[in-house]
This record gives C-alpha cells, sequence and structure tokens, in this order.
C-alpha cells in the first residue's frame, strides 16, 4: 500500500486524498464527488456534448490521481442514460494514488460501486464501465504531448488535473500548454477544464493558443478557467475588462520554463488583445 498519502475529511464532510509529497488535498472544501462534477463535468458539458456526438466522443483525464474525475464522468453518463460511446483515456506518472484509493474504497465512498473496474484497469489497462470505455495511460503526461503514441485519439475534452503550479510548475508552462494546443486536432472542437483561477495560468493558456473562459464555482473558489480550441464552446469567454486587470497585474506574466513571474510584457499583452 503506498505510503505517500492519507484520508482526509473536507468541510463538506467527504473524503479525499491528501498527497503527503506534494502537502496537497486532490479535492478540498466540497470533496471529490462534487468538484469533479462542477469543474470538469459541468464546466465542460460532457452529458450534453457526448450526446451529440456521431462518433466515440473522446476524453483524456489528465491526472488519474483516484479517479473521482473519471467515476464522476462515467456515473453523470449513466445517470443521464446517454447512449454516446465515450472513451475515457486516463494518464498518470503513477498508479500508487488509485492503489491507496482502491485499499480505502468503503471510506471513500465514490469508488467502492466501481471496484471491478477499477482492479481491472490497473491490471490490464483497460476496463469497460457502463458506456465509458477506459484507457490507462501510465506515463508522464508531458512526454506523451512531445511523443503521442499509437492507438489513442485526439480528444474533445481535458480534464486537467495535475498538482499545482506551486508544486508542478512544469505542467503548467507555456512551453508546454503550446505542444498540447498543437497537438489538438482542428476539426474536434475541443475543451480543457481545471481548478486555477489564477491571471498567470489564464495568460499562459491564451498566449497557447486556447479561448479562455470562466468556470463555475467549486469549494473556495468562487471561479474556475475553461479554455477552449474554439470560442463557442465557451459559455463566459474572458473579454476586455479582463484585460485590463491583466495589464494592472504584478503578476500577469505567463508561466514560461526559464522566466520567473511578474508583470505581463508590452508583446505578451499585444498577443492577447488580439486574442481576445
Ligand atoms: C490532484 S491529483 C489528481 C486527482 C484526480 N484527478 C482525481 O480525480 O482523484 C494529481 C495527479 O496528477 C498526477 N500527475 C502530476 N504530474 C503528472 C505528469 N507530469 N504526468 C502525469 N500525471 C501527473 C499525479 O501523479 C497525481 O496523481
Amino acid at each position: 500500500m503506498p505510503r505517500n498519502f492519507s484520508l482526509v475529511t473536507v468541510a463538506s464532510g467527504a473524503v479525499s486524498l491528501r498527497s503527503l509529497e506534494h502537502g496537497e488535498t486532490f479535492h478540498p472544501v466540497v470533496g471529490p464527488m462534487a468538484e469533479a462534477r462542477a469543474l470538469h463535468v459541468a464546466g465542460s458539458r460532457i452529458v450534453e456534448r457526448a450526446g451529440e456526438c456521431a462518433r466515440p466522443f473522446v476524453i483524456w483525464d489528465v491526472g488519474l490521481g483516484a479517479a473521482a474525475n473519471a467515476v464522476a464522468v462515467i456515473e453523470a453518463l449513466s445517470e443521464a442514460r446517454c447512449p454516446a460511446h465515450v472513451e475515457l483515456h486516463s494518464f498518470d506518472c503513477t498508479a500508487a494514488p488509485l492503489t491507496f484509493a482502491l485499499g480505502h474504497a468503503d471510506e471513500l465512498g465514490y469508488l467502492a460501486p466501481w471496484r471491478e473496474a477499477v482492479v481491472q484497469l490497473l491490471a490490464s489497462g483497460r476496463a469497460a464501465a457502463g458506456n465509458v470505455d477506459w484507457h490507462f495511460h501510465r506515463c508522464d503526461f508531458r512526454e506523451f504531448v512531445c511523443a503521442p503514441r499509437a492507438g489513442v485519439p485526439l480528444p474533445d475534452a481535458i480534464l486537467y488535473d495535475p498538482y499545482s503550479p506551486e508544486s508542478n510548475r512544469s505542467m503548467w508552462t507555456l512551453e508546454h500548454f503550446t505542444r498540447l494546443r498543437e497537438r489538438l486536432d482542428p476539426a474536434r472542437p475541443c475543451t480543457l477544464t481545471n481548478y486555477s483561477r489564477s491571471t498567470s495560468i489564464r495568460v499562459t493558456l491564451m498566449l497557447a493558443g486556447f479561448h479562455v473562459g470562466l468556470g463555475g464555482a467549486t469549494g473556495e473558489k468562487d471561479q474556475t478557467t475553461v479554455a477552449a480550441t474554439h470560442r463557442d464552446l465557451l459559455a463566459h469567454p474572458l473579454g476586455a475588462e479582463w484585460l485590463g486587470r491583466v495589464a494592472r497585474s504584478t503578476r500577469g506574466a505567463p508561466l514560461r520554463e526559464s522566466r520567473t513571474p511578474g508583470p505581463v510584457s508590452s508583446e505578451d499583452l499585444a498577443a492577447l488583445r488580439a486574442r481576445i
């Protein structure tokens, strides 16, 4: 049993994992299912978009962790009796959090009904869960983006949930998001949902080529972020007022591999203006 994790009871009374190495609770305040449903399932309108999709709808679940986001997707589709065929591709560099969660499935609650599927996923990298064909790719997602594996289809939705930029910076840089954006299929409109509401992360996503908008509230955050390849996927795109705040911010610069945060440069501000 991996020892780098503990169980914590968050403010809502739900139980979540905490990484002792990163000092981060996976789903703080509202807990795993409430956060996963609000932020990722509703934020990317998975049930509606999958239902309208004539081919298999493809989801990349980046940072499988303890599989709360994956389970929320599987349950939302099955509760809505959505007949769509969905391929869920989960990525994580380690199976340790899922193995730990499986050992505590009853305390976590949400994982207990999916124990069998998770055992199969961990053993073979693939499992069927309702209408969902679930795959697990044990790899560093940054390396996958540089050299994608054959057989992994391009996504319609990305649930982006690595540890925070403070402890996992290389998953949030302009260079990484630019490579990810370039990989996406122009003919397949795609959303990317994440918990950040930081100006710098939104600037980074926009300079990487995404359209960026406000996501719904979750836990202590009054808003989160939805990025998309196509602007019409956004309910609340960021506009001129936000850009004014970027220009005034002392930390409006994008997260680049080699530079420290600070105010946005005039070149970056001009590039942002062209995308609003
Ligand atoms: C906050 S947890 C994710 C919680 C998870 N989405 C859930 O629903 O339980 C972050 C996860 O991202 C994974 N991760 C961090 N950096 C990664 C990388 N470069 N490639 C793949 N996975 C990564 C970590 O191993 C960890 O399991």
